[in-house]
């Protein structure tokens, strides 16, 4: 209900801030109706509801255009800023604090009509509006920048407009069924492709996944997903996302799809075949939500093989120097991720074996200082993590990861330095001053620390219980 009225007012704005609309009206309006045209959208206003999550004996409330949050006696309160994801099967939410997007522990999801906690936040004991939204979750939900989100735009899947605006026709814009089989089907893969890491390098990014299915289904995978089916496997490019999905047009028929392929397989002239060989199933970072499985099984139960320690790139990109790095660094990320010593020790070899061309890359330089740091030799841990701060000085994560290295090779006065460095390059990194108030010596001097975070977050209710001393930062 609330979502027909929040697209009833919200569109018509958007069609008249589109160039396309004049001239493509028909595939403009159904763009900016269908789900992807709505990945981000304005603040809904919503009936007063309630819920509280048992594990971190926290409750929440919705109300108008308002999330509050309640824990041991102490409260906050966010206006919201915008919803992402259009609600066919979950509502997420973005608050502004000072000039930083905070993702919201809160979720809508559609199936049971249902309040609930955000996926991710299933297991956490305190969750707070303080996950920050980098170009994360906006790089695939919104087009626009930080100060203004809009969404999706047509350009994101059809090229830059420039010289199809000024001479409108054919041949001088991008139509993904004219590109080559792996140029059309990158057109979805950046954002319907999660992968295992992202890693990236001057001009581009690869991402890498593992070798073997996972035996779960997760949200944004469908591009992996079908990778895996004999259809695509064995049909040479021909099967893609748009045999059976258009952005903006007819809905497809996909039954239809599956008999233009196997009107002989034994039971090929069946009316129905979504049912059996794409069932639905329950992602396992999707909170209450069931999703289409794409690997298109001959049956669903014998889902092969589990995850393998091996990752490899999706696309292999640049000369096998490149490729080495983007694994290694992949490699190293998951394997810290999932606790897999295998992967770690794979990435660092590969790392070590191409460190010679890339002396001074602060990727290269911090993923292999991690690797000696979890190895316990941190003198040369300290070295390498030096190296890749002067490589990039003015990245805040990475004067962290120094703090966390140095503060292991005992150097505490180093470790406060780095942190305030940190601190001072991005003054919203929480996990900095929680970081620095657990160096300090002194309750004083703790507390002085803390109330320099909520200087900038005046409702955090993690820095508030940390001063009360009810939960460790
Ligand atoms: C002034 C009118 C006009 C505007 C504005 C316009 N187009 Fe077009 N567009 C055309 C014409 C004319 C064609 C050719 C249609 C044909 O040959 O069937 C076309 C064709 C296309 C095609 C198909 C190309 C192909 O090779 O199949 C795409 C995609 C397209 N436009 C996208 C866009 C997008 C995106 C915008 C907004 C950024 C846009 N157009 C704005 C007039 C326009
Ligand atoms: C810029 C990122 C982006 C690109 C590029 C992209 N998608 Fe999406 N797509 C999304 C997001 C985000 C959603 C979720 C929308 C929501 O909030 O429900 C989505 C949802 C969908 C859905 C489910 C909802 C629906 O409309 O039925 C389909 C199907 C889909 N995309 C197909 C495609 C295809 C096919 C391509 C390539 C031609 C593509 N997408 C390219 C971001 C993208
Ligand atoms: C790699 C691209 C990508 C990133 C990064 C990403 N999303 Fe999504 N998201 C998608 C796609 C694609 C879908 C549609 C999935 C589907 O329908 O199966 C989606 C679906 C959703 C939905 C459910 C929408 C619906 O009703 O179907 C929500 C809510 C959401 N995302 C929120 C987020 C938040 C919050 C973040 C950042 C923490 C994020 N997403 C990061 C691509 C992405
Ligand atoms: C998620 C990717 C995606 C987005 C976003 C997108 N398109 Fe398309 N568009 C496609 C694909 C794929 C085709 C080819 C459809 C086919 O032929 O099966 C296409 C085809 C077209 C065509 C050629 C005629 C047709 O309908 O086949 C036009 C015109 C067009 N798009 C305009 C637009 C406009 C205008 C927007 C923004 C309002 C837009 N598109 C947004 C993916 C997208
Ligand atoms: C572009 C052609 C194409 C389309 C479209 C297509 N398939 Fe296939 N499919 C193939 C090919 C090729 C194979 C491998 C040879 C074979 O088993 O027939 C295959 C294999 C299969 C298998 C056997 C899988 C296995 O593990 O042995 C099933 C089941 C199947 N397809 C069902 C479907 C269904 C259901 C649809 C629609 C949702 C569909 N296919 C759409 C080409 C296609
Ligand atoms: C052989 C047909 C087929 C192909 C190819 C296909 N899909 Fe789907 N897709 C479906 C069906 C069927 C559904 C379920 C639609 C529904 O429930 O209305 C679906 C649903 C989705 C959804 C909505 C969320 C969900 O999981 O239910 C997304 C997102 C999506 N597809 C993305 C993609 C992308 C990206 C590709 C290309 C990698 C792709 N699909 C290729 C048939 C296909
Ligand atoms: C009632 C469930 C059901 C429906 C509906 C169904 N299938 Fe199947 N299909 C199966 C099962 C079970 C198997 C495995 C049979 C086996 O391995 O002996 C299978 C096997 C297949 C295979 C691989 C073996 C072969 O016969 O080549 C293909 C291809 C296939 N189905 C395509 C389709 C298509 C296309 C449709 C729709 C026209 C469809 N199926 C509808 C259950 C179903």
């Amino acid at each position: 209900m609330i979502w027909g009225v929040l697209i009833f007012i919200a569109v018509p704005s958007v069609w008249a801030a589109s160039v396309c609309l004049p001239c493509h009206p028909k595939q403009t309006e159904a763009y900016y109706r269908s789900p992807m045209g709505n990945a981000i959208g304005p603040a809904t206003v919503v009936p007063k509801a309630e819920f509280s999550h048992a594990k971190s004996k926290t409750s929440f409330g919705v109300e108008g255009r308002v999330q509050r949050i309640e824990r041991g006696g102490l409260s906050a309160e966010y206006p919201v800023a915008y919803r992402i994801g259009s609600g066919s099967h979950a509502e997420g939410f973005l608050v502004r604090v000072g000039e930083w997007l905070f993702q919201s522990p809160v979720a809508k999801y559609k199936r049971m009509d249902l309040w609930d906690v955000a996926p991710g936040y299933e297991a956490m004991t305190h969750p707070d509006f303080n996950r920050r939204v980098s170009g994360e979750c906006l790089a695939c939900h919104s087009s626009g920048s930080m100060e203004k989100l809009e969404p999706i735009s047509c350009e994101q899947c059809h090229g830059p407009s420039q010289a199809h605006l000024l001479k409108p026709g054919r041949g001088n814009i991008q139509n993904p069924v004219r590109l080559g089989v792996e140029a059309r089907d990158a057109v979805c893969e950046r954002c319907h492709l999660t992968g295992e890491a992202r890693i990236g390098y001057a001009g581009g990014e690869s991402v890498a996944v593992y070798d073997r299915p996972r035996e779960d289904l997760r949200v944004v995978s469908h591009v992996e997903q079908l990778a895996l089916s004999e259809c695509a496997r064995q049909s040479a490019g021909k099967l893609w996302c748009g045999s059976c999905h258009q952005p903006h047009g007819e809905k497809i028929d996909v039954d239809a799809t599956c008999r233009s392929c196997h009107a002989s397989a034994a039971h090929g002239d069946r009316k129905e075949c979504v049912g059996c060989h794409m069932p639905k199933r329950d992602a396992v970072d999707g909170g209450h939500t069931a999703f289409t499985d794409h690997r298109i099984q001959r049956e669903a139960a014998k889902v092969p093989a589990k995850i393998q320690a091996r990752l490899r790139l999706w696309r292999e990109v640049g000369d096998a120097a490149l490729r080495e790095r983007n694994l290694g660094l992949a490699s190293i990320q998951v394997g810290e991720r999932d606790g897999v010593p295998e992967l770690i020790n794979d990435g660092y070899r590969r790392l070590a074996a191409v460190f010679s061309r890339w002396p001074r890359d602060a990727d290269v330089l911090s993923g292999l200082g991690m690797v000696l740091f979890l190895k316990d030799q941190k003198k040369d841990a300290v070295k390498l993590l030096e190296a890749a701060v002067q490589a990039r000085p003015g990245d805040a994560a990475l004067h962290e990861k120094l703090a966390l290295v140095r503060r292991a090779d005992a150097n505490l006065p180093g470790a406060m330095a780095s942190l305030e460095r940190s601190i001072a390059l991005d003054p919203g990194r929480e996990s900095a001053y929680f970081f620095l108030a657990e160096c300090q010596a002194t309750a004083a001097g703790r507390e002085q620390v803390l109330k320099r975070l909520l200087r900038v977050f005046p409702q955090s209710l993690l820095a508030r219980e940390a001063l009360q001393g009810s939960a460790r930062p």
